[in-house]
């Protein structure tokens, strides 16, 4: 159910779990895309006449008032993106929230303390919960983000009030479904990123789902090595050459081609502008790191996204924060754009580092959907659950 669903919600209340985990540095935010997430959902409850009661978690305080984990410092930049005041209560349950939205009119906006200062919220406690349902007529959890978590207030609160998507968990269930769920093939992925052991359950999902998939970062030198190659000083899971092994037979009998590195971009440390050189796979020193995919690979991959419909991408390429080691996953990001752009490819990307990879290479805006997700696109990924979408289904 989504907010259209929700009707005469004029005079009603809304609690709306939003995900404002933002980046802060010195109790100031230094990045406001998750703030903006959340404005269509708060801006079309507002414009219903609903009064819009915030509920979020930031960091882990693990049940305990941590004043530098308070959410108060989101108020001010809010305020500004939404135009209008926001009001703090500084605790999410009992009369300091009654009070604060008893004082605050139809289509005004309260936002509540960190939900995670209270021990209930982990444990998804019933009381808690309980004492969150009272604030509100209805529930709108628009944090997709945070769906991976069975907490009180993003799964808890869905069975006691009657629940809503908001606009954005909508919009990013939309496209994760078109990326994976029902999409348009062929598909392939790109999963990068330093270790294979992190990625294990989300490798596995995607071989058996993805016509291609494109290996990069340091995990793809954890499948060379189990190919032979020696990797030489490179970041690459010895231990893991088995399992690596596994999944390329898993890819092979589920009719997914692997695309893993055929050249790569080496030095012999890691800093901006150092010596480099392009190495064939048995051309590697034993003193050389692997930092990039090669241009030979790149170009294969680019092939291959010309060929597909469909792109779902997890982690970057190389070590992109250091350039030139930015080169294959910019090359990457740029003909995915270029395709999405003109309607060839549908592109869905996410998880942590990914978005800085993509914001990196100044591709984000022509993508199709850039999540803002972590933990819970990568747990979609991997083909698991997510709580608090589920509960909204139910
Ligand atoms: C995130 O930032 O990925 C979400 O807000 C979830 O945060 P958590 O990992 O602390 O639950």
């Amino acid at each position: 159910r989504t907010l259209d669903d929700a009707k005469d919600l004029s005079g009603k209340t809304a609690l709306v779990r939003v995900d404002f985990n933002v980046p802060m540095e010195n109790g100031a935010v230094t990045d406001d895309t998750r703030l903006r997430v959340a404005l269509p959902t708060i801006n079309k409850l507002r414009e219903a006449g609903a009064k819009v009661a915030l509920l979020a978690h930031f960091d882990r305080p693990k049940g305990e008032r941590v004043p530098s984990m308070s959410l108060k410092p989101v108020v001010e930049p809010l305020e500004i993106l939404l135009g209008a005041p926001v009001r703090f209560a500084d605790d999410c349950i009992g009369d300091e929230a009654k009070a604060a939205l008893a004082d605050t009119d139809a289509g005004g906006v309260v936002l509540l303390e960190n939900v995670r200062f209270h021990k209930g919220e982990e444990k998804n406690d019933a009381d808690f919960a309980k004492a969150l349902a009272e604030l509100g007529d209805i529930f709108v959890n628009d944090a997709f983000s945070a769906a991976h978590r069975a907490h009180a207030s993003t799964e808890g609160l869905a069975r006691i009030l009657p629940a809503f998507a908001g606009e954005s968990m909508r919009r990013e269930l939309e496209a994760l479904d078109a990326a994976l769920g029902t999409p348009v093939k062929p598909v392939i992925g790109i999963v990068g990123g330093a270790k294979v052991s992190t990625k294990l359950d989300l490798l596995k999902n995607l071989v058996a789902k993805l016509d291609y998939l494109a290996i990069g970062g340091g995990m793809a030198n954890t499948f060379l090595h189990a190919q032979g190659v020696d990797v030489g000083g490179s970041l690459c899971e010895k231990d893991l050459a088995d399992t690596a092994r596994e999944i390329m037979e898993e890819a092979r009998q589920k009719g997914c081609e692997l695309l893993l590195p055929v050249d790569v971009v080496v030095a012999k440390g890691v800093k901006p502008g150092i010596e480099h050189g392009v190495r064939a796979l048995d051309r590697i020193a034993a003193d050389d790191l692997i930092l990039d995919a090669g241009p030979e690979t790149v170009a294969r991959l680019t092939r291959a996204m010309g060929l597909s419909k469909t792109l779902i991408w997890n982690g970057p390429l190389g070590v992109f924060e250091v350039p030139p080691f930015d080169a294959a996953t910019n090359a990457a990001a740029k003909e995915a754009a270029n395709l999405a752009k003109t309607g060839k490819l549908t592109a869905v990307a996410g998880g942590g580092d990914t978005v800085a990879a993509l914001n990196h290479a100044g591709v984000v805006a022509d993508m199709t959907f850039v999540s803002t997700a972590g933990g819970a696109f990568l747990e979609w990924m991997e083909g698991k659950p997510l709580p608090g979408v589920d509960a909204l289904r139910a």
